[in-house]
């Protein structure tokens, strides 16, 4: 851990109390000067420190950033988030993964921007990304699977956005086939995720996340062809951004992991829970003609399987599924 984050630390723990210059230096074996140099620079990135002769150092408070050490420290994952790179603008933080995943990055390299000026999203269409509202995300992944499997990360990753958003914002998003996260049929936070394959064999995948967390609505583009949400419209709270992040990799962490220890089921199981239109009718146009059915599940590979008013079950891959 670095000084400055060191300090911050001591300063989070320590929430009502003024730390002097002496202690501070005495607990982190380093110069007074050196506490009085870190001091200034949490400053100039928004921290509020209050100073009081004789008594010392007090964080008043702390700005909603995303800074690298902050995500890092004490995140207690296994794999993912070891590495966390913070940008506060690029492009895309999937265009950074990417770059970072062909240079040999290590897997579970986590990608974070506060904005992005070329936020992608499915189907080549562009994802808003406005600075210290939301989320924006890439999470490379080394999976040893064959290419088939490659979409259970979506998933995996669909199951981690809408349980974190249900646990800690108290709301009740849904998984929406394939990589959508709705709340009350609107989309609060959707997927993008992209691999680099060859032959069978995946060499890697870049989990692509956007969440709508503190999004007003003005803030979102009038020209979207869908309804979308964020926390604090659905709650009226807004949501600690940092506290999010580390919520949401723990959660992934556990879940990849329990993949790669116990395959897909699990997962799968979880994802129908989550489902919004797991048993109920629904009109499918997969290309092939519009047929209408059941939903009774997802495959391995992805497919949701839907049975046909006949009775037998059709796997649909790639289409719209529209409830009836
Ligand atoms: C969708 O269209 O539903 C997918 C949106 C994915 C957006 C995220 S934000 C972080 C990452 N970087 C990008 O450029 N896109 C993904």
């Amino acid at each position: 851990m670095s000084t400055r984050n060191k300090i911050l630390s001591l300063f989070r723990n320590h929430p009502d109390k003024y730390l002097s210059g002496q202690d501070i230096s005495r607990l982190l074996n380093i110069s007074r000067a050196a506490v009085w140099k870190q001091v200034k620079v949490l400053r100039e990135l928004g921290f509020e420190i209050e100073a009081k002769s004789s008594q010392g150092y007090r964080l008043l408070v702390a700005p909603d950033l995303l800074l690298a050490a902050e995500i890092e420290t004490d995140l207690g994952t296994r794999l993912i988030g070891q590495t966390v790179i913070t940008h506060a603008k690029i492009d895309s933080t999937n265009i950074l993964a990417r770059q970072l995943a062909e240079a040999d990055a290590i897997e579970g390299t986590v990608v974070i921007a506060d904005q992005q000026s070329a936020g992608r999203g499915r189907l080549g269409r562009r994802w808003e990304s406005p600075p210290e509202v939301n989320l924006y995300c890439s999470i490379l992944l080394r999976p040893k699977i064959p290419i088939q499997q490659a979409p259970q990360l979506t998933f995996l990753s669909a199951v981690a956005v809408a349980e974190t958003l249900n646990e800690l914002c108290q709301l009740t998003a849904e998984v929406k086939w394939p990589n959508d996260i709705l709340v009350d049929g609107a989309k609060i936070a959707g997927l993008l995720n992209e691999m680099n394959a060859e032959t069978e064999q995946v060499h890697f995948v870049v989990l692509g996340v956007g969440i709508n967390l503190n999004m007003l609505a003005e803030q979102f583009p009038t020209d979207l062809n869908y309804r979308a949400t964020s926390v604090l419209l659905e709650t009226g709270e807004r949501v600690d951004r940092l506290l999010f992040l580390r919520t949401f990799l723990q959660r992934l962490d556990a879940y990849y992991l329990e993949l790669v220890e116990e395959g897909f089921t699990p997962i799968r199981r979880r994802w129908e829970s989550l489902c919004n239109i797991m048993n109920r009718q629904v009109e499918v146009d997969g290309g092939a003609g519009i047929m209408s059915g059941t939903v009774v599940g997802l495959d391995a590979d992805g497919a949701l399987r839907v049975q046909l008013d006949g009775g037998q079950v059709e796997r649909i891959l790639a289409g719209d599924v529209r409830l009836l």
